[in-house]
């Protein structure tokens, strides 16, 4: 079945904004099979971003994403990339459409509230970097 990885960024955990996030995507039909809170590093976050490096907002990146705890969730169901992305909205919550997640709570490109795969290739990397097979789920 396919998976997307959700990470609700800085910006939203400062804003007590998880659960909130959490439920719409599940409020979707997608099952999360995998969800830790952890406070990414440096490393973590340079591989997770890494087709970012170079970029002239890589180093801020960087800096956001390990600003504060995080909570990372892998979420199972069918399509589950694209509906994801289509919840999320625009990168830019200036330009997302009314009723997706960084319209309603995103602050600024950069602090957009949420993170979700991009392809069905980056969400198997991208949870394999957050997640071992044991914390996986099948239920
Ligand atoms: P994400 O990877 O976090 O799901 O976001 P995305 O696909 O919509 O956007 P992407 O182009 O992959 O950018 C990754 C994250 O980098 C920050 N960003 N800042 N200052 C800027 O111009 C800029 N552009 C991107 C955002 O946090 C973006 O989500
Ligand atoms: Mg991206």
């Amino acid at each position: 079945m396919e998976r997307s990885l959700v990470l609700i960024k800085p910006d939203a955990m400062q804003r007590r904004l998880a659960g909130t996030i959490i439920s719409r995507v599940e409020g979707q039909g997608l099952k999360p099979v995998a969800l830790k809170m952890l406070h990414m590093g440096k490393a973590l976050a340079e591989k997770h971003y890494a087709v970012h490096a170079g970029k002239p907002f890589f180093k801020d990146l960087i800096d956001y994403i390990t600003s504060t705890p995080i909570v990372a969730i892998v979420f199972e169901g069918e399509g589950a990339v694209e509906v994801v992305r289509k919840m999320m909205g625009a990168t830019d919550p200036a330009k997302a459409e009314p009723g997706t997640i960084r319209r309603a709570f995103g602050l600024d490109i950069q602090r957009n509230a949420v993170h979700g795969s991009d392809s069905i290739e980056s969400a198997e990397r991208e949870v394999k970097l957050f997640f071992a097979k044991n914390e996986i789920f099948d239920y």
